[in-house]
């Protein structure tokens, strides 16, 4: 099979490093790839991911046999339904079904009328609507836009003001897509975890869960990035994930498709475990990123043979076989991220390394490696258990240098949910 996977980062490095180890595919291509994947395959630069139109005729002259979409905005601008329609599997849901991730509002429904047990939220396409209700209303405040924001949406604060605040840009500056809403939420309080779930429209697969770490800093302080570490599995209750598959998945695959637009690819649940049970605050139509690395890594299955039973309604027939392992992921990230990312130095240090590092940010300059964006590498340690598979990845991400490297150094110290 030849194989296109589209999408740059990390994540998608560790699922092409996956696909290429299964027997049915012969031929990986990336679009547009990173220097990374460019050591599994072609990569096809200079085609906009989000061109659906375009990346379907590419296909189909490339004679792609599936089609694996890793970020979330060409799923949400309709590339599943653009192959399909042209007879190119893809994994990865409809445009209709993407909603459950580009609409928070559209989420929040599709949950109530599950009966997900989600936050109250209360959603507003006037700025001075959405006010009101937050002067009449204790904190702390979630504000959300209510369209894809690339994770820079959500605001949660104590501060009246700076919630107010918030409201007026999401709607003033349309952040978060063409038509301004914003969705304000009940804060719920709890540690997070992200469960992600394989579906073929009927039937869900929950993947090992993984915990990553949104802030910049040490003891999660300073500004909220894409993600800076991960690891897995985690110490969970024994019937959480069959919890979380009964009360939230399969519920949303039954509204999903008696809505008529079913819902076939990842769906990632983002958990806040409450003193009342699992929560959901969010959900992404994608893999996530940097969980996804840890995810993989642990993944004995072959992963083509997963996706490719999702997209044709047989995932009844699978069952996903896990290392038992630790693996810990420690994102190496440009000097000035998130605000202001700095692109150009060096890198070297690669070479020593004998465990899995996934390209991100980085791009190739003649013989030289550099930075090319916020997170540059996810660098993976392994072991029989947490405090290994920690040292390990420290010891590799010790070993990488560039000018303003920046890590956390809490990545996997203490697994504190229990
Ligand atoms: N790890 C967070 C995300 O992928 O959105």
């Amino acid at each position: 099979m030849k194989v296109l996977l589209v999408g740059s980062g990390a994540r998608e490095h560790a699922l092409g490093w996956k696909l290429v180890q299964s027997d049915h595919v012969d031929e990986l291509i990336s679009l547009p790839g990173n220097p990374g994947l460019a050591e599994l395959g072609a990569v096809i630069e200079g085609v906009d991911a989000t061109d659906v139109g375009a990346v379907a005729a590419l296909s189909r002259i490339q004679s792609i046999d599936f089609v694996v979409i890793g970020p979330e905005a060409p799923l949400a601008a309709g590339l599943v339904d653009a192959l399909t329609g042209l007879g190119i599997p893809a994994f990865g849901p409809t445009r209709a079904a993407a909603r459950l991730e580009s609409s928070k509002s559209f989420a929040k429904d599709v949950m109530i009328r599950s009966g997900v047990p989600t936050p109250m939220a209360w959603a507003f396409d006037h700025a001075g609507d959405a006010e009101q209700h937050i002067r009449s209303h204790p904190g702390p405040y979630v504000v959300k836009a209510d369209g894809l924001a690339g994770g820079k949406g959500v605001l949660v604060t104590g501060d009246r003001d700076d919630a107010i605040g918030w409201a007026h840009k999401c709607i003033a500056e349309g952040l978060g897509g063409k038509q301004p809403r914003v969705v304000i939420e009940e804060f719920v309080a709890g540690p997070e975890l992200s469960v992600f779930a394989i579906c073929d429209g009927t039937n869900s697969l929950l993947l090992e869960p993984a915990r990553d770490y949104k802030r910049i800093g040490d003891g999660d302080t300073g500004p909220n990035t894409g993600g800076m570490g991960s690891y897995s599995p985690v110490a969970l209750p024994a019937d959480l994930l069959d919890r979380v598959k009964r009360s939230v998945i399969d519920p949303v695959l039954t509204t999903m498709r008696a809505d008529g637009a079913p819902y076939v690819g990842v769906l990632y649940a983002g958990l806040v475990l409450t003193d009342d049970g699992p929560k959901v605050i969010e959900f992404n139509c994608r893999f996530g990123d940097p969980e996804t690395q840890v995810v993989l890594a642990r993944l004995n299955s072959d992963l083509f043979d997963v996706l490719h039973a999702a997209t044709s309604g047989s995932l009844a027939d699978i069952e996903l076989r896990w290392s038992p392992d630790s693996v810990v992921n420690v994102v190496l990230a440009a000097h000035g991220y998130p605000e202001s990312p700095r692109k150009g130095d060096v890198i070297t240090g690669l070479g020593d390394v004998t465990g899995l590092v996934f390209h991100a940010g980085t791009a190739r300059d003649g013989k030289h490696l550099r930075t090319a964006g916020g997170r540059v590498l996810s660098v993976l340690g392994s072991g029989p258990d947490l405090a290994t598979a920690r040292a390990n990845a420290y010891e590799a991400a010790d070993s990488i240098s560039f000018k303003g490297k920046t890590l956390r150094s809490d990545i996997a110290a203490s697994d504190s949910i229990d």
